[in-house]
């Protein structure tokens, strides 16, 4: 293990926020309003309690799980996130620690890199859109990740336009003209190893986002394919119908909550859906996914796949989801922490940690196999859940 390697997510984040300029940092650390979802998600995992067996202990863990069709390592994805500024090689980097581990990843439309240099790196890609612009405009977006090569589709609903942070949010500027430099130079500064790998890499980060290029026209920034998105009214059934028909691939629905929800996309022949409340960067007070979890497999888990997306930084949080009836988990900032402590090595060493971590809990719990995780593995405290609503 080189002197780069982190035995915890915990320390990743801490080589993250040393390492990153504080606005890069809480970018990533996001979250909305008073924080209370953001906390939830972690808050959620805590409370449920593991009941070991010491009896009959089986030698070896299997820890494969396809999901959508794709063989996996582990029962977790690597979500989809923008990481513009955390690594100059931002998702290729990741892509290629999932192919190393064996993972599927998924790719943000608002990310850094070009959804072609992200499947070159070897591992499945899963494309995520949200829903802007033309259904002309998703069309081509799509069409583009499919030559590409993607091995499936994400489209995310969870988000509606208002973050409103009582800690602030960090300055992210839509052109790092001579103003936004002089603004941000303090913390670039403070950074220098940071500003050093841009440098070495040819440049500031441009805040650009390619993948929602319209064919033949250059990549907007951030910003303009942000407000295009915000200008954009929320897909109707109809057009969740039209994409299902212009994508026949594997097509996962990311943010649901509610089991009435989960049962119209799986009668409109989605294949997944992960219930999720983006990382705590949606509704505040959004309760954790993990507390909604049971309702959403017991409405439509025999139908499609239902993932836990949201708070995972351990093996045993993997474990944890499982054992509610999770077919995967998708992890976001885990990853990225990694990915800012040491590029695709911190990546691949978080992976790393989450299928030790998963392998010494079914080891704990007695299980050969993550088919095994049930209810009786976990001691969940009354009122865990709340009350269910339709
Ligand atoms: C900085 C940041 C950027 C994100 N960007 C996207 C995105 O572009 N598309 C998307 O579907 N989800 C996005 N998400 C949500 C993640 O895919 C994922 O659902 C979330 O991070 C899971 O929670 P976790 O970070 O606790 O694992 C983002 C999350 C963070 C923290």
């Amino acid at each position: 293990m080189g002197a780069r390697w982190f035995e915890s997510v915990a320390e990743a984040e801490r080589r993250a926020r040393r390492r990153l300029p504080p606005d890069v940092y809480r970018a990533l650390v996001a979250g909305s309003q008073r924080g209370l979802t953001l906390a939830d998600n972690r808050r959620a995992f805590d409370e449920i309690g593991l009941v070991p067996r010491i009896l009959d202990v089986p030698s070896t863990q299997d820890l494969e799980r396809a999901v959508l069709g794709t063989p996996s390592a582990l029962p977790v994805v690597l979500s989809p996130v923008g990481v513009q500024a955390v690594h100059p090689e931002g998702e290729v980097a990741v892509a290629r620690a999932a192919a190393a581990r064996g993972l599927v990843v998924g790719l943000s439309s608002f990310a850094s890199r070009p959804v072609e240099e992200v499947t070159a790196a070897g591992a499945p890609v899963w494309f995520q859109v949200y829903w802007s612009g033309s259904r002309a405009d998703l069309a081509a977006r799509i069409d583009r990740a499919r030559r590409a090569g993607v091995a499936g589709l994400v489209l995310t609903l969870d988000w509606s336009f208002d973050v409103g942070r009582d800690w602030g949010s960090p300055f992210i500027p839509e052109r790092l003209d001579a103003r936004a430099l002089v603004r941000l130079a303090p913390g670039v500064l403070a950074r220098p190893r940071w500003a050093w790998s841009f440098a070495r890499a040819g440049g500031p980060p441009n805040l650009r986002v390619p993948n929602m290029a319209r064919p033949g026209e250059a990549a907007p920034t951030f910003f303009a394919a942000y407000r295009e998105w915000q200008e954009t009214p929320p897909p109707t059934r109809d057009d969740l119908v039209w994409l299902r028909a212009a994508y026949p691939g594997p097509l996962l629905v990311k943010g649901v909550y509610r089991a009435s929800d989960a049962r119209v996309l799986a009668d409109l022949g989605v294949n997944a859906v992960s219930v999720s409340n983006h990382g705590g960067n949606n509704l505040d007070g959004t309760p954790s996914p993990l507390r909604v979890l049971g309702e959403v497999v017991a409405a439509v888990g025999e139908r499609v796949e239902v993932y836990l997306d949201g708070g995972v930084r351990r093996g045993s949080d993997v474990a944890k989801a499982l054992a509610l009836g999770a077919h995967g988990v998708l992890v976001g900032r885990a990853y990225l922490y990694g990915l800012a402590a040491a590029g695709t090595p911190g990546v691949t060493n978080v992976i790393d940690l989450l299928a030790s971590g998963l392998r010494a809990t079914l080891r704990g719990l007695g299980h050969a196999s993550i088919d095994q995780l049930g209810p009786s593995d976990l001691r969940v405290p009354p009122g865990f859940s709340g009350a269910a609503q339709p």
